[in-house]
């Protein structure tokens, strides 16, 4: 049993013009610690109606900043191993 806090990678969120600034867990999904967080990346009916981090349903998709440009990213895809930037609607 480690003694050590785990580690906390920066996790930007950009939401209607503002940010907030949250953290992610090496390994976790983008879509694991949004939710932890209070977040989610689901829009409208999506937040009930998804495949719950499956990979099939695609509603979970956020604006990931990567190399100075944003892509979109199905949030339950990306894991976090960096310091990441993400927008939503
Ligand atoms: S939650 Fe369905 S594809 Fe990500």
């Amino acid at each position: 049993m480690s003694d050590h806090p785990p580690q906390r990678i920066p996790l930007t969120l950009w939401k209607k013009g503002h940010f907030r600034q949250l953290w992610a867990e090496p390994g976790k999904t983008l879509r694991e610690m949004l939710l932890a967080q209070g977040e989610t990346p689901y829009q409208g009916p999506f937040r009930q109606l998804n495949c719950g981090g499956l990979g099939i349903c695609g509603s979970c998709k956020v604006e990931v900043k990567e190399n100075g440009e944003w892509w979109e990213r199905r949030s339950c895809q990306l894991r976090c191993f960096h310091p990441i930037e993400i927008q939503v609607e």
